[in-house]
């Protein structure tokens, strides 16, 4: 049975009993507190917490997920994937335990022909939370042998996501693969041979801290009961695929195939080769997913992951021997796989194998510098007589060139060394000590979240400012530092959470607006609006005068010049996208946007800069779209109609079943945006493009100034071109060419006056030679020029004297330049046979001078701070001349 078989039967079966379909949510969680959907309940989290009510009372899915805690068993047992898929019913306190147990035993025992997954009911097994007596009974009334029920406690039986929220007791459902794979005695003995593959979480608890797996704190029963379930759509692949792991099946094995021919090496000759396999199939599966939801490769979070799955794989590649690229056949064969079920890793792949391609370039280049670095280490090691490689250097090439530390132990072992592994691994642990730290202030923040969340579970807060600037309405909380106040005084700033409000919150790019709040007796100036959780607005006020208590009638007001500017802004940043994409093709995507009332900027995956005519041309199709005056039309559509409308949605976005659309000249540009927009592209007036630049290797950036202030940045220009016009006494169309006779002139007239400096040195030499005294076997000319332009005219004025005397002799020369003394001393060949090198005495006059000096036997220079030092600096160097 195909993977997408079994999908299939999945979602039919529980559609047929009154459960809504909802489609995969992105790999890249919206809880801020994960960073990946890990499991399929994750888009779910806010109706099983109750903050947000379910919009329906049973729901299925197929999510996609990633989980990177076992990368290391990756590869080596039969059922660890980083990416899976996970089929999912539940819950949101409608039926509980007899349903969720009920329809999982009908689905996996059905048989084939019926529709069912035909598993064979004695070789399922069950295990429940240790004192769950009534979900033991209930397996019991569908007939599983008391044999075939186990008992566990919390490490196994209870299930929560590593993070506060929701969590409950559970039942998992397992299936015996028979001796060969294992001993007996049920799961508890042996969960290679008896493969889990359905959890059932009975979701009633709310788990108010989580310290680890089995520590955890109740906070208290949730206010409905849910019911979660997740079955690995992998596991149930191979095992009805009747193949020995889920590397194996349909969606993975031809990864593993390319990867064995590119090797040239059979799969199943060699354990350690195949786990290697293995690992490619995994990784780079995992990797395309990730990308096809917009993570690019980086140095934390999400990219981190990304970037480390890539890494592993080139590394799995090299262990078999092959030092040459292969992330473009690998990555075609992972998406030729996937593209069925996922269409968007075929429709996004140039997108996709562009980053990839890049990735493993700059991992090789990476790899070949490490390697340059562990070879000089080796080096150093054996040349010490050591045979161990120090810790530091194991962890600098693991930190700063992403050396996995087992890629480091083997290149030292072929060079017979080992490595101070306690030293490397302490440094690790001071490195994930200040990780660990960081993750800690961030659960901070994601606790108070519940203050937001008691007030969201009152209703959502209504936006009204699509059609009005004001709105009156009712404050119905504050928040002075995050805890729940009544009222609030003149000089305050706390957050006001209001029923409705026309005040814009931060979102998709677009600026939060700005205004004020007003009510009886007081009067809020608004300094920021946000959406903290989803569904509930919070507005960050300063008070200006008055008290404001909760209960208060308020009424709140847009600023109307900074929301004509918003919207320009955010309705510029969609005409600059579509140009963009007229331009580049439809490759380049939005990856982030920012605008607010005059500024617009725009990133978008695209790896080299932009020509100059490229940006114009860029900046005239945008500025062609408002001298068309297009119509803007906001509709709200279901998602699936605005996708067939061809609306562009962003990466790594959720978006609800039903979108706001907005295009500007019906599909001239057409997106899914809930900014605020102007009526007609006229309003936008005017587009300067003023900057291109690169954000990392994959994204570029384009800023464009809007309205008002793209004609002030113009108007400022042509005040320049004004003024230069007048200067130049040329018109303007002369000016650069005007310009570059007189900068050719200036170059002229340097050279010139660089010749007649010359010509006046000269002259001053005969006055120097009148100064030449006799010291020992030695002429000495050691004289102040006073001011002098540089350094160098000393130089060329001491050489020239140096060679009218002649013989024997030592001319130092000293000046002032620009308000810093400098002195050059220059010694002929007879001078240095004689023993006088110009190194020492010039460094002697600099420590006179209060500064540094050297050089070479024949001419060196020191300089200093203090000018009226140079008489003695002088006298220093006669000093020395004379011993
Ligand atoms: N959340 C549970 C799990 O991930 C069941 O879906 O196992």
């Amino acid at each position: 049975m195909q993977t997408a078989e079994i999908r299939r039967r999945w979602l039919d079966f529980f559609q047929e009993r009154g459960h809504t379909v909802v489609p995969s949510a992105s790999l890249v969680s919206e809880d801020p507190s994960l960073l990946f959907t890990v499991a399929g309940m994750v888009p779910f989290i806010p109706y099983l917490t109750g903050v947000v009510p379910a919009p329906y009372p049973r729901a299925t899915s197929v999510q996609k997920c990633i989980r990177t805690l076992d990368i290391d068993e990756v590869g080596k047992t039969t059922r660890h994937g980083t990416f899976f898929q996970m089929n999912g019913n539940f819950s949101f306190g409608d039926y509980f335990k007899e349903g969720a147990i009920g329809y999982a035993w009908e689905l996996l025992t059905t048989s084939e022909a019926d529709g069912g997954l035909g598993f064979d009911e004695d070789r399922l097994w069950v295990t429940v939370y240790q004192d769950d007596q009534e979900a033991y009974d209930l397996w019991r009334k569908l007939g599983v042998s008391a044999s075939r029920i186990q008992h566990r406690g919390k490490a196994d039986n209870y299930w929560h996501t590593g993070q506060p929220g929701p969590g409950g007791p559970c039942s998992e459902i397992y299936f015996d693969r028979g001796p060969s794979y294992g001993v007996e005695g049920g799961p508890e003995a042996d969960e290679d041979r008896y493969i889990e593959i359905w959890n059932l979480v009975f979701m009633q608890y709310l788990l108010t801290e989580v310290r680890g797996k089995t520590d955890f704190t109740i906070g208290g029963e949730l206010p409905r009961r849910n019911i979660d379930t997740g079955m690995g759509l992998e596991r149930v692949a191979f095992l009805k695929q009747g193949v020995d792991n889920l590397y194996e099946i349909d969606q993975v094995r031809p990864v593993l195939d390319r990867a064995a021919e590119i090797s040239g090496r059979a799969y199943g000759a060699d354990h350690e080769q195949d786990v290697r396999m293995r690992v490619v199939a995994d990784h780079v599966r995992s990797a395309l997913m990730l990308m096809s939801d917009g993570v690019v490769p980086g140095n934390e979070g999400r990219g981190y992951i990304l970037r480390r799955l890539m890494r592993r794989t080139v590394r799995a590649m090299r262990l078999m021997g092959v030092d040459a690229p292969t992330f473009p056949e690998l990555f075609a064969a992972s998406r030729d796989a996937m593209k069925s079920a996922y269409p968007e890793v075929d429709t996004n792949w140039e997108r996709l194998s562009r980053i990839a391609v890049g990735e493993e370039e700059t991992f090789l280049r990476t790899l070949s510098g490490g390697t340059t670095i562990l070879d000089v280490a080796v080096g150093k090691t054996k040349e010490s007589g050591a045979s161990q490689l120090p810790g530091d250097t194991a962890f600098l090439l693991h930190d700063t060139y992403g050396f996995p530390i087992d890629l480091t132990l083997e290149m030292a072992e072929e060079n017979g060394l080992t490595v101070d592994r306690g030293a490397f691994d302490r440094l690790m642990a001071e490195q994930r000590g200040r990780a660990k730290a960081d993750s800690k202030a961030k659960k901070k923040a994601i606790a108070d979240l519940t203050v937001y969340s008691a007030f969201r579970a009152q209703g959502e807060t209504a936006f009204t400012g699509y059609e009005y600037l004001q709105t009156e309405t009712t404050v119905l909380g504050i928040l002075r530092d995050g805890a729940s106040v009544t009222s609030a005084k003149a000089g305050e700033t706390v957050e006001i959470i209001l029923a409705e409000t026309s005040l814009y919150p931060e979102s998709g790019g677009q600026e939060a607006d700005a205004g004020s709040i007003l009510g009886t007796g007081f009067e809020l100036e608004v300094h920021d609006v946000q959406r903290p959780v989803k569904g509930l607005i919070s507005h960050r006020v300063l008070v200006r005068s008055g008290e404001v208590g909760v209960g208060d009638a308020a009424t709140t007001v847009v600023d109307p010049v900074w929301r004509k500017g918003a919207t320009q802004a955010h309705s510029a940043t969609h005409l600059i996208h579509a140009a963009l994409r007229q331009v580049l093709g439809p490759d380049a995507h939005q990856a982030g946007s920012y605008n607010k009332a005059g500024y617009m900027r725009l990133d978008f995956n695209w790896n080299k800069a932009l020509s100059p005519e490229t940006r114009s041309e860029i900046e005239n199709i945008a500025n062609d779209a408002i001298q068309q005056d297009f119509q803007v039309v906001t509709r709200v559509v279901p998602l699936d109609e605005a996708k067939a409308m061809g609306a562009m949605a962003l990466f790594g976005e959720k978006y609800g079943e039903t979108v706001r659309m907005v295009d500007i000249g019906g599909p001239w540009s057409r997106e899914l945006c809930a900014g605020t927009h102007v009526g007609s592209s006229a309003e936008v007036g005017l587009i300067n493009l003023v900057g291109e630049s690169s954000i990392g290797s994959t994204n570029r950036r384009i800023e464009s100034l809007v309205g008002p202030d793209a004609f002030r940045d113009f108007a400022t220009e042509r005040a320049i071109v004004a003024q230069l016009t007048s200067d130049l006494k040329a018109p303007r169309d002369q000016i650069t060419d005007r310009i570059a006779d007189l900068m050719a002139n200036l170059k002229a007239a340097e050279k010139r006056i660089a010749e007649f400096e010359m010509q006046a040195l000269s002259a001053r030499v005969p006055a120097l030679l009148e100064t030449a005294a006799t010291i020992g076997s030695h002429r000495v000319v050691a004289e102040s020029l006073g001011s002098v332009r540089s350094a160098d005219e000393l130089r060329s004025l001491a050489l020239s004297v140096r060679e009218r005397l002649g013989g024997d002799a030592v001319v130092a020369l000293a000046g002032d330049v620009d308000g810093k003394p400098a002195v050059i001393v220059t010694t002929t060949p007879a001078a240095r046979d004689a023993g006088v090198a110009a190194g020492p005495l010039a460094k002697t006059a600099a420590g006179v001078l209060g500064g540094g000096g050297g050089g070479k036997p024949d001419i060196a220079q020191g300089g200093g701070s203090n000018p009226a030092a140079i008489p003695a600096a002088l006298d220093a160097i006669v000093a020395a001349l004379r011993g």
